[in-house]
């Protein structure tokens, strides 16, 4: 069976002034009338075959997490008394589930607008992963990203997956671009499947002390209901490492799924006008909004009308007294304004 470990980290600045810190971008109902993590959720459902999840979120989302696994009540929860990156967050999951189970490590702040074609894949992921690989979901790589992994495609294991002859994570651009010309580079979706047993061997060989520190907060930590808590001053000690840097990039049982699931990290606005649906001008409206000969214009509304004749290309957020407007090339900078820093 495969168990859903699901992250729910930090709250990210590029959706402001919708996502803050008190209340972040899973959370929120982005896309469509889910939220990110809902839908996350509702991609591995009990009666496709996968377990119960685990979620591994922080203190301060902890009552989101709550309100938001609705029928979900057999999932445990660990809370993390701070945030300490993907390798920490993994390796707290691991090390509170059997040896010889698979995970299935799901980041819950990603659009998938194909969810068959997504469990297609982590079927396909699981059974590399039966196999000792550590398996990454791999995207079609279309711009050159900065802010990703890329795996380089190695010789196939089987009828769906690859080895992965490299994975480079966060390259700068002209490294990027030079993988984007090369054609056998995809990015790395932040979707992994792994063995336990097969994850900690390889935290173990690429970062000891990691392990050995989270293997402390979990000695130390204590359980409430459905959730566990690490210990606090163990936990605090822990580096904070990605799981891409820490064992990803490190490894030599890196294997690739590809998977063609109209996969979006909804990094910024644009994105996020790219994967909601659009009128027939391309204009996506959310709230209370009226739009008189706009083509390509989002604008979303939490309160106040937000009214817009003869624009193209921008894009309007109101939420409570912010209101945002900027250009296509300016929602690459949201994250840089003074309301998106002082949130
Ligand atoms: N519980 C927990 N604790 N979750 C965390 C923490 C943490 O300390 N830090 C991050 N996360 C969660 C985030 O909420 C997100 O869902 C996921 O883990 C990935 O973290 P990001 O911080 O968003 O990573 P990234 O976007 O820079 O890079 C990763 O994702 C890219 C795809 O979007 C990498 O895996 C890249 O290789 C990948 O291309
Ligand atoms: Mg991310």
């Amino acid at each position: 069976q495969l168990i859903p470990v699901i992250l729910c980290g930090g709250s990210g600045t590029r959706l402001w002034p919708r996502s803050r810190a008190v209340k972040p971008k899973p959370f929120l109902p982005l896309v469509n009338d889910h939220t990110l993590f809902e839908a996350t959720l509702r991609r591995c459902p009990r009666d496709k075959g996968f377990a119960a999840p685990v979620v591994v979120t922080g203190a301060s989302h902890l009552e989101f997490v709550e309100a938001q696994l609705g029928q979900q009540n057999e999932a445990k929860i660990i809370v993390e008394p701070v945030g300490r990156n993907t390798a920490a967050a993994i390796a707290l999951a691991a090390l509170r589930l059997p040896e010889d189970a698979i995970m299935l490590v799901c980041p819950s702040d990603h659009h998938i607008g194909d969810p068959q074609a997504f469990a297609q894949a982590a079927c396909n992921a699981a059974e590399l992963a039966q196999e000792g690989w550590l398996v990454s979901f791999g995207i079609e790589a279309t711009s050159p990203e900065t802010g990703f992994g890329y795996l380089k495609r190695g010789a196939p294991i089987n009828e769906h997956g690859f080895r992965t002859e490299q994975f480079i994570e966060k390259p700068d651009l002209d490294r990027a671009k030079a993988f984007l010309a090369e054609g056998i580079y995809a990015w790395n979706g932040g979707i992994f499947a792994f063995r336990v047993s097969d994850f900690l061997r390889e935290l173990c060989a690429h970062r000891p002390n990691l392990l050995e520190q989270v293997r402390e907060a979990v000695a130390r930590g204590w359980e409430e209901g459905h959730s566990f808590h690490p210990d606090a001053s163990a936990f605090a000690e822990v580096e904070s490492e990605s799981v891409d840097y820490a064992v990803m990039e490190n490894t030599q049982r890196a294997a690739m799924v590809p998977a063609d699931m109209a996969w979006s990290d909804i990094g910024n606005w644009q994105a996020l006008h790219a994967a909601r649906e659009r009128d027939q001008a391309g204009n996506s409206v959310r709230g209370n909004v009226e739009l008189v000969d706009c083509r390509n214009v989002l604008a979303d509304s939490d309160g106040p009308r937000i009214s817009v004749i003869g624009l193209s290309d921008v894009y309007i957020v109101v939420d409570g007294n912010d209101v945002m407007i900027t250009t296509a090339a300016g929602t690459q900078q949201v994250g840089k304004l003074t309301g998106a820093v002082n949130q």
